[in-house]
């Protein structure tokens, strides 16, 4: 991969068929550097013969596999230009029930491991005064609703972080751009059912189940946007000389928006209605 004056492009979480592979994709086409990253290499091997493309493994949850792979990254391309969090997990299930270990593993990927990326990363970009981050949030987390609790909640501290960091890492010529995609065509349903397969029985919530098992294909429907699509717009939005603060796109963004704005009893009126609740 030549990328001599080529944006490099860090991504996590590109497992095929969701959001970050789509993401390292549409940047390789828009002429950058990407390095492309996921727990195992065998969930990228699809991109295995993309020579625009670098694999790397890596587990946002873990201080060496993050310190290894910026490592590596900053030796061989001498800079990051571009990091996108973009790695990240759904949990279902009633707040009051869950297991603490289950929100704990939601907070540690969504919201500590893109702490831990930025971490690794600033220091890099603030000496070449340059960069972007790339925070990607949810529409989910503007009407935090029932039965995603854990998953709403580790959204909205990673839109308050990212909101405090674009503030703080001005200073450094860095830019941090909260991506928040309304429901997007990935794997996110099929993975946030392994983990509630994995939930103890419900005591006071059983006559839930079922809604809380639909709250966990919430986003993927015929309807949802093509994870192409909305891949597509998103780099575009990230790449421009003066990139925006907050870009959202795909299904029921709008909607979201407009929920954000409504009196709560309102609010709790559409969203326990819909979530079956
Ligand atoms: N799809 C939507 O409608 C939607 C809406 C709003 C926000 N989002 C956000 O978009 C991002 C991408 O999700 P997606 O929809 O594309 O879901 P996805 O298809 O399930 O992709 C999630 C990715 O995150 C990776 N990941 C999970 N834990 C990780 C860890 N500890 N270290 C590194 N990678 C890890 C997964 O790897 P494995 O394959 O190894 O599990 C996978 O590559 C997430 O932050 C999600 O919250 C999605």
């Amino acid at each position: 991969m030549n990328s001599h004056d080529k944006p490099v492009v860090l991504i996590t979480g590109c497992s095929h068929g969701g959001i970050g592979h789509a993401l390292a994709r549409a940047f390789a086409a828009n002429n950058c550097a990407v390095v492309a990253t996921s727990r195992s290499r065998l969930s990228m091997a699809e991109m295995e013969k993309d020579e625009r493309l670098l694999l790397e493994e890596l587990d946002v949850q873990s201080d060496e596999s993050v310190r290894e792979v910026i490592e590596h990254v900053v030796e061989k391309f001498g800079r990051i230009d571009v990091l996108v969090n973009n790695a990240g997990v759904h949990c279902v299930g009633p707040l009051s029930e869950i297991p603490l270990s289950q929100i704990q593993n939601t907070f540690d990927t969504n919201v500590f491991g893109s702490l831990r990326m930025v971490q690794a990363v600033v220091p890099h970009m603030a000496t070449r005064k340059k960069g972007k981050i790339v925070n990607i949030g949810s529409v989910a987390a503007l009407a935090s609703g029932p039965w995603s609790g854990a998953y709403t909640s580790s959204k909205a501290a990673l839109h308050a972080l990212t909101d405090t960091l674009r503030m703080e890492l001005s200073h450094f010529g860095i830019d941090v751009i909260n991506v928040v995609p309304g429901a997007i065509k990935s794997n996110i349903g099929k993975a946030a059912i392994i983990g509630y397969n994995r939930m103890p029985e419900w005591k006071l919530f059983k006559p839930f189940e079922a809604a809380i098992r639909e709250r966990a294909y919430f986003s993927q429907t015929s309807k949802s946007t093509p994870t192409d699509e909305f891949a597509r717009n998103t780099v575009a939005a990230v790449l421009k000389k003066n990139p925006p603060a907050w870009f959202s796109y795909g299904q029921y963004s709008t909607a979201m928006a407009i929920m954000y704005h409504l009196p709560l009893s309102i609010r709790d009126f559409v969203l326990k209605k819909t979530m079956k609740c």
